[in-house]
């Protein structure tokens, strides 16, 4: 499966699949390119240290103008002939058209338990809830805030006097295995979308 990866910034993400495809854990997974809103994205980095593509669709560039921003991303994907796309830290809201020309084939990462603490900050708005597990969640992207068909979750325990990077230092962690997972999944077609519901067939190797 060809795949376009989104990023905004760190890139751990990233690296975390790069890593594994590297290391024969995602042999059906075939990265095209790294795609970044932020010119200075240090993802963009590890992306070609990977000997990734890259291409950075600028955002300040294309202030008040979200659909041609989005076309444009749209537009190197196709070129670079990707058929699914992974959102990992790509931290601008997507548009419903650009949402429908990719119907149940663009995944996020999100380091919440959803359908709790949607939206920026959810490590803080868990600990200011005051939950004792929190986690991180992939999902299916449609129109709404972090609320697609889920994938798959993690758990992680919040401890006592956890800060706010405590807590997505820990949940990063688990990231970093859910994304690899759920990307072992998408690749080998064995993610089935029910309604809301995803089933994952068994067979094959996760990876
Ligand atoms: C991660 O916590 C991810 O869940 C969230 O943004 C962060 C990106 O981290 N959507 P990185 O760029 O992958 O390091």
């Amino acid at each position: 499966m060809k795949l376009g990866v989104l990023i905004s910034g760190r890139g751990s993400n990233l690296q975390a699949l790069l890593a594994a495809k590297k290391e024969e854990r995602l042999p059906l997974a075939d990265f095209r390119l790294a795609v970044s809103n932020k010119p200075d994205a240090p993802g963009l980095d590890i992306a070609r240290s990977f000997g990734l593509r890259t291409a950075v669709i600028d955002g300040s560039k294309y202030r008040g103008r979200r659909a041609e921003h989005d076309r444009a991303i749209d537009q190197v994907l196709r070129e670079h002939e990707c058929e699914a796309i992974v959102l990992a830290g790509y931290m601008r809201v997507l548009g419903a058209e650009f949402i429908a020309g990719w119907r149940n084939r663009i995944i996020n990462i999100h380091p919440s338990l959803l359908p709790s603490f949607p939206g920026l900050h959810a490590q803080r708005q868990a600990l200011e809830y005051g939950v004792r597990t929190s986690g991180c969640t992939v999902h299916f992207v449609d129109e709404g805030t972090d609320t697609g068909p889920i994938i798959l979750q993690r758990t992680v325990p919040v401890l006592p006097g956890d800060t706010e990077d405590s807590l997505a230092a820990r949940i990063l962690v688990e990231e970093h295995h859910a994304i690899v997972e759920a990307v072992a999944l998408l690749s080998q077609g064995r993610v089935n979308i029910e309604g809301r519901s995803v089933r994952v067939s068994s067979g094959g190797r996760v990876g």
